[in-house]
């Protein structure tokens, strides 16, 4: 198979792709979405092959149009209908009761279907234009960084899909909060661009699940089935040291092995006597959202062995940043004294 490069004035060749039951890769201002029409089983299942994704993990439906809702969701939660006024177009996915005539596929066998409403406006066209829902999980192979560029899509994916749709880097970088809405209290199984506390502040307190920060106990069921999955493994190890900064940048250059680099903050960088990569400014959580991706791929491009990372810090967006990179990192924290 030959992997088409199409732009903003091809959306109408890549709705048609998806029509008749092929791949496309769409930028979403999440990460790169592998959408296929969510309604075919068989371009469902075709997804997962080209991903070499488990069979387990559910995709997100995307839409682009809130009315579209009912055709995925058989009992629409009140307070989804608050977070889609307040969030929605942009980077939050609500796991809600599934219609019945979501595939099995899509929902990898559960009773619940997760959708979302991209603000990319090529994402939007090519949902309006192919006339179904998208479904599409990150355009990645599975286990590698997210996609935030076409060019890292073409990386992972070239050959074994139709098409992709370049429309730039994506804004955020990460991929969207996931929020279920089935249990008794709405519950975050993913972070992401949109933050606990302005979900809070529209629908009050909700659980965080323990897979978001830490690595699930032995026998320990996932509430989202992706998190279960060691994700975004770089090549180098990735080790993240907390401590003053004082404590990271001593502990970093004290390393006198060879192939040690450093994930920093852009204040750390002149004074580190290692390669390092920046995620961004120390205080702009949303700057180190949208670098860290291609700051893993870049880990590996350099060919070091080890990634020294500096902690990021739990609030706002960053604990969306925090919970990448403890993946990447295997749950390998180490606190310096
Ligand atoms: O930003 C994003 O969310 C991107 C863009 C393309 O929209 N998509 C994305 O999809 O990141 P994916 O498949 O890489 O991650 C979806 C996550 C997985 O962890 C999956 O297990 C979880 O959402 N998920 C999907 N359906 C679910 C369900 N019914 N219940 C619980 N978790 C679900
Ligand atoms: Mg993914």
């Amino acid at each position: 198979m030959v992997t088409r490069i199409l732009t903003e004035k091809d959306a109408a060749q890549a709705a048609k792709i998806i029509k008749n039951g092929g791949l496309v890769a769409m930028p979403t201002e999440t990460v790169y979405g592998l959408g296929a029409d969510a309604f075919n089983k068989k371009a469902v299942a075709d997804i997962f092959k080209a991903k070499g994704r488990p069979m387990d993990n559910p995709l997100i439906v995307h839409i682009a149009k809130i009315e579209d809702l009912k055709l995925l969701v058989s009992d629409i939660p009140e307070k989804a209908i608050a977070l889609a006024s307040a969030f929605w177009p942009g980077p939050l996915t609500m796991v809600m009761p599934k219609a019945d005539g979501v595939p099995d596929e899509v929902s990898a066998g559960l009773d619940t279907v997760a959708v979302r409403y991209p603000s990319h406006p090529l994402a939007e066209t090519l949902i309006l234009l192919s006339g179904t829902l998208i479904a599409a999980p990150s355009a990645n192979l599975s286990g590698s960084p997210s996609p935030t560029e076409a060019k890292h899509v073409l990386n992972d994916l070239n050959g074994r899909i139709d098409a992709v749709l370049d429309g730039g880097s994506c804004e955020v970088g990460l991929e969207s909060t996931v929020i279920s809405l089935v249990g008794d209290r709405p519950r975050l199984l993913r972070p992401g661009g949109v933050t606990v506390e302005e979900i809070e502040g529209v629908i009050g307190k909700i659980d965080i699940d323990p897979a978001v920060l830490d690595r699930l106990k032995q026998g320990e069921k996932a509430a989202s089935p992706g998190m279960k999955y060691k994700h975004y493994a770089p090549k180098a190890s990735v080790v993240i040291l907390k401590g003053s900064d004082e404590q990271y940048i001593r502990y970093v250059n004290d390393r006198k092995a060879g192939g040690v680099c450093a994930i920093c903050y852009d204040e750390d960088a002149e004074r580190l006597n290692v390669p390092f990569f920046s995620l961004g400014a120390k205080n702009d959580a949303s700057a180190q959202a949208k670098n860290l991706f291609s700051v893993l791929r870049s880990v590996d491009d350099s060919g070091m062995k080890i990634a020294y990372a500096h902690c990021p810090d739990i609030n706002g967006v960053g604990l969306a940043v925090y919970n990448r990179l403890i993946r990447a990192a295997g749950f390998e924290v180490t606190h310096l004294a």
